[in-house]
């Protein structure tokens, strides 16, 4: 039988206990002779072959999903594009020379968007974790100005407030992943028909953490949906054009950091984002 004993100095190690009876000439048990070996090593090496295994399990099913995904997703833009152009060649209007433009444009920066996804979330799986300071104001700004170019974005009402009164360490190269896939996606599903389309970010700073939401009042997402849109390649609506990688990337590096992501939303009212990374 195995179990978890604890040793004189408060420790626990995992132990096999073996027993024998020894019995009397009448077949009745006088004595139970045994030993208890310890296998806590031996243990150790099991749990961490299972978890490997498991790891690895993911990782597969991961990779099948990519090559789906590139030979659908990755390809749909490549492919645009070379019709484009091919069309463009022989067009002499210029109004019909800018409209091939703009779409060679959007299909090229779509499979950038799908690049920058994959390389962000090969780097999470593959590099340690660094810790820096930084300033959130800096990292939210260079956020939205790298979205600048979204349909829209000039529309938006931004808010931001930061409450940092102390310093707060994280690895900030994947902090500025998070904020960009939160902040592209509350741009990118707006509602431009409302009134005041508007994201607002506030960050709290603590000696333990940071606690951030990300709110929009866009157009939301259904209930049934909340919960898979942090899968992989998962889009809950037929108007994106993007891989369905982002939330997943987010996710995966939250868990990294040790820290904890949950969406709240009403459809047509909007979505928030509240996460907590801890401070190192
Ligand atoms: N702020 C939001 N408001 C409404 N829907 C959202 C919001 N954020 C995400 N979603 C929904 O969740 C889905 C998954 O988001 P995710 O960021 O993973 O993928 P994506 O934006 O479609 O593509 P990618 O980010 O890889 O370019 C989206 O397709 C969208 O339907
Ligand atoms: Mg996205």
């Amino acid at each position: 039988m195995e179990n978890n004993l604890k040793r004189h100095d408060g420790n626990y190690r995992y132990c096999m206990n073996y027993a024998n009876p020894m019995l009397d000439k009448n077949g009745e048990v006088i004595l139970w002779v045994g030993a208890t070996v310890d296998i806590h090593e031996k243990k150790l090496a099991e749990q961490f072959l299972i978890s490997s295994h498991e790891e690895l399990k993911k990782l597969n099913s991961e990779l099948d999903d990519f090559v789906y995904s590139v030979s659908h997703d990755f390809r749909a833009p490549l492919t645009n594009i070379m019709g484009m152009t091919y069309m463009g060649k022989d067009l002499t209007e210029q109004m019909f020379k800018n409209e091939i433009f703009d779409k060679i444009y959007n299909s090229a920066k779509r499979l950038d968007t799908y690049i920058t996804n994959v390389l962000d979330y090969s780097r999470n799986t593959r590099l340690t974790i660094e810790k820096n300071e930084f300033n959130f104001n800096e990292l939210i700004d260079n956020a939205k100005n790298t979205y600048n170019f979204l349909p829209g974005n000039d529309k938006i009402n931004f808010k931001v407030d930061v409450k940092a009164g102390i310093p707060f360490y994280s690895d900030k190269r994947r902090l500025e992943t998070i904020f960009n896939n939160l902040i592209s996606n509350a741009i990118k599903y707006s509602d431009l028909k409302k009134p005041n389309p508007c994201i607002t970010i506030s960050v709290t700073v603590s000696k333990e953490e940071a606690t951030i939401i990300v709110h929009d009042n866009g157009i939301g997402i259904k209930q049934e949906y909340l919960e898979k849109i942090f899968e992989i390649f998962y889009k809950a609506s037929e108007y994106t054009h993007g891989s369905g990688l982002g939330l997943y990337i987010v996710k995966e590096i939250i868990k990294r950091l040790n820290g904890q992501i949950k969406a709240n939303s009403e459809p047509g009212e909007g979505t928030s984002f509240v996460f907590k990374i801890p401070n190192q």
